[in-house]
């Protein structure tokens, strides 16, 4: 069994940043970012929360697939910046499009979330038991950034992505993996309260990470590089194979956007010209599990990804956590 990616949908917020604006309190250039990363500049939020990025981004979607919000079973959000703790992100995203039948939950695998919630939509589609499944990927990473670190702080950016996703047939084949020996490589401490019962200093609290930055990204720049060159191409292969497909067969890959060097480096591996990578790094940064989502929507809308082309979506990150989907691409 496989998927139809009946429509698609993303939001970007309108506010831009350059890399021009971090010379103005870092010591950083223009000319190091763009080599270095390949991201000229990135969206940021001005105040969209990440469950109503999720939301607009939801609507276009449906839009797309001529799916009424009444219509779909369930919703999959795949946010690590979720605005509250509780509800879910995706609970949010139901209530404000009206999807009165669906269930929703979020589902967290930092920036391969997309790819995980694309194979467990495949998954709960299969049972028969539902029909429709809205994935969402929503993320507000600027909020969580440390603006004292210029080698992350760069990086991280704002958006959503959106597919209604129902059940097809052809082939399909995933591969998802976790790798938590190098989860202390990139995170992001929860924020918690001292009570009467806890005290923030208490042995156990947080130890097994070397910086104890509360609600910021910590992020080992080379560590992150060296894993997200193999785990792409390496997920991207796994997948293929299980599809039944030669990853050099692909039409089109959309991974997730971490940084340029990487997705060139995963293209030689794959043996696949840059054509076939799907990038929107230079004007969207990195905005962790709403990319490859925005990717797709992109590729879709201008052509690039057509009926019937074999295409691959992968994600990597904070986990660790990798993975890949591969698949024929049809709407209908
Ligand atoms: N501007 C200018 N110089 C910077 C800089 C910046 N924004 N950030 C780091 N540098 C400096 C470093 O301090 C270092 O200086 P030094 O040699 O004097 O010590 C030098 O540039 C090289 O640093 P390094 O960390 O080796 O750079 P890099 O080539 O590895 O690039 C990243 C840094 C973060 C861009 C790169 O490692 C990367 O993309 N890693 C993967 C990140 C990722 O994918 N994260 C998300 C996963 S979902």
């Amino acid at each position: 069994m496989s998927i139809i990616i009946a429509g698609t949908g993303s939001y970007l917020p309108e506010r831009v940043v350059t890399n021009a604006e971090f010379e103005t309190f870092l010591d950083t250039s223009d000319e190091w970012i763009v080599a270095r990363t390949g991201m000229k500049e990135r969206r940021v939020t001005s105040g969209e929360p990440s469950w109503k990025m999720g939301e607009l981004a939801a609507r276009k979607a449906l839009d797309a697939a001529g799916i009424a919000p009444e219509e779909l079973d369930l919703i999959i959000c795949t946010t690590v910046t979720p605005d509250y703790l509780f509800p879910s992100c995706a609970c949010m995203i139901q209530g404000a499009i009206g999807a009165r039948g669906a269930f929703a939950f979020d589902a967290a695998a930092a920036c391969a979330g997309s790819v995980y919630g694309i194979d467990m939509a495949r998954r709960y589609l299969a049972t028969g038991d539902i029909n429709t499944v809205l994935l969402v990927g929503a993320e507000t990473l600027s909020q969580v950034a440390n603006y004292e670190d210029r080698g992350s702080c760069i990086l991280f950016s704002d958006g959503a992505g959106a597919a209604v996703i129902k059940r097809g047939d052809g082939p399909y084949g995933s591969c998802l993996r976790s790798d938590a020996s190098g989860a202390h490589q990139l995170y992001c401490k929860h924020i918690r309260k001292d009570t009467p019962f806890y005290k923030s200093d208490a042995p156990f609290d947080g130890g097994l990470f070397e910086a104890e930055l509360v609600g910021t990204t910590y992020m080992n720049g080379q560590e992150v590089y060296k894993f997200a060159t193999a785990a792409m191409p390496e997920a991207v292969i796994g997948a293929c194979e299980r599809a039944g497909f030669a990853p050099e067969t692909l039409d089109m890959v959309v991974p997730h956007q971490a940084n340029l060097r990487i997705l060139e480096t995963a293209a030689k591996r794959l043996k696949l010209p840059m054509e076939k990578i799907s990038v929107t790094i230079h004007k969207y940064g990195n905005n962790s599990s709403a990319s490859v989502l925005i990717g797709l929507d992109e590729c879709i809308r201008e052509g690039k990804i057509k009926e019937g082309h074999r295409v691959s979506l992968v994600g990597f990150g904070a986990g660790l956590t990798y993975g890949a989907a591969a698949f024929e691409y049809h709407s209908k």
